[in-house]
């Protein structure tokens, strides 16, 4: 039996796919899921990295970056509080570090589900040195009581805080050195206006593009010193589902699969054998995609299918759904948000070999996404609130 805690709606922020002792072994197991893994520990502290002249993709948030960070070390200033935001295995946490190495500071790392009680903040705050990077993964996951010490911390650098109740009560304030908070989370739509607006830099990461992949698979290759060839890595780079950490994971297995059925180096054969051996196919699909996908078609006429629904259906909390599955098959134009729920495109029965059925006429809202996610990948809808487009 799987867990599906999310059933309050996209604003629960507990339960979410982050929590340690998930039961869903399904979900665990899957190779290309993007969110982290313990098996990656190591090898997503080894392959990341360290300078932002070696962060491949994101062009658009690089030299964003690049600017402000110039421009504070230019004026002997801390950088401003910087909010990251995107999809699990993106390079959040490797953006951090970065941002710190950057800087020439140090950073200290915390995440807003570790964070239980104010007093578990204010140490975190207090014990900072001037200039630090205070690096808060998963901020949405802040409790709005604890949250809220955050908000004369990042403006006036200072804490508030009551010591007593009723009458007796005093307040305190304690001076902070100058810092700069890095907030991570993959969903901003959930975090509150008031700690959103004290970022003074918002950097969206996007999906990359296959050729970005393929960039870094090879880098990887390189740094855990494995040969792999060009094609090979286009190809491991467009089953990766537009995400670093995936491209990451299935390179290893096909290392793996290299050593034991090749000679080690990694070509174009053994890639798309040992590719197809897990069940990934040509464009990164695994079988929890499919089931997904299939459901949709096979229960609900292809959409729309509210997300809540879907969920019970496939056994899958729907926050898993939203953060983890849907980014990458509206990217490729599979599936489309609509007020109504969720629709599966022409593309994917294609893709599926189902015969395509027409949306029912009198179905306007389906007709009018087909075109949209056609063209873009992605509809004008976001249910997820962050206003991105
Ligand atoms: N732009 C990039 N260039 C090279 N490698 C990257 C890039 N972004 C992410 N990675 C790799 O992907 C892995 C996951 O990145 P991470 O920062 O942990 O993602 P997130 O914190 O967004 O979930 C890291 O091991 C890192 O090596
Ligand atoms: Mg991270």
């Amino acid at each position: 039996m799987k867990k599906n805690k999310s059933s309050g709606g996209s604003d629960e922020l507990s339960g979410s796919y982050y929590d340690d002792e998930r039961d869903d072994i399904d979900y665990e197991n899957r190779i290309v899921a993007t969110e982290y893994t313990p098996e990656d520990a190591d090898i997503d502290n080894s392959l990341r990295p360290k300078q932002l002249s070696e962060y491949i993709g994101q062009k658009k948030a690089k030299e964003y970056l690049k600017i402000c960070i110039d421009a504070a070390k230019l004026r002997g200033e801390t950088l401003d509080h910087v909010l990251l935001y995107g999809p699990p295995g993106l390079g959040k946490t490797t953006l951090s570090n970065i941002i710190a190495h950057e800087m020439g500071v140090n950073i200290r790392v915390t995440s807003g589900p570790a964070i239980e009680k104010q007093g578990d903040l204010v140490a975190i705050l207090t014990n900072l040195s001037d200039r630090d990077v205070l690096f808060i993964d998963e901020i949405h996951r802040l409790p709005r009581h604890i949250e809220e010490i955050l908000y004369p911390a990042m403006e006036d650098k200072r804490i508030d805080i009551i010591i007593g109740k009723g009458p007796s009560a005093q307040s305190i304030h304690l001076p902070l050195p100058n810092f700069t908070l890095v907030g991570a989370t993959t969903r901003a739509g959930q975090l509150s206006t008031p700690l959103r607006d004290r970022f003074g830099i918002l950097l969206r990461l996007e999906l990359y593009t296959v050729d970005e992949l393929a960039e870094i698979v090879r880098r990887s290759a390189s740094i855990i010193g494995v040969e792999i060839d060009y094609d090979a890595s286009l190809e491991l780079a467009s089953r990766s589902r537009g995400t670093p950490r995936v491209a990451n994971r299935l390179l290893r297995r096909i290392r793996d699969f290299a050593q034991v059925r090749g000679n080690g180096k990694i070509d174009l054969a053994i890639t798309t054998d040992a590719l197809n051996m897990l069940e990934i196919d040509e464009l990164g699909l695994d079988n929890i995609d499919r089931l997904m996908l299939e459901t949709i078609i096979n229960f609900y006429e292809g959409g729309p299918v509210g997300l809540e629904t879907l969920s019970a259906t496939v056994g899958e909390e729907a926050v898993t759904l939203e953060d983890v599955y849907e980014p990458y098959l509206m990217q490729i134009g599979f599936l489309a948000r609509t007020p109504r729920g969720r629709c599966v495109t022409r593309l994917a029965y294609e893709h599926l070999n189902l015969p395509y059925h027409a949306p029912d006429k009198n179905n306007g809202a389906q007709l009018d996404i087909f075109s949209q996610s056609l063209d873009s990948g992605k509809t004008d809808v976001d249910t997820d609130g962050d206003n991105k487009k």
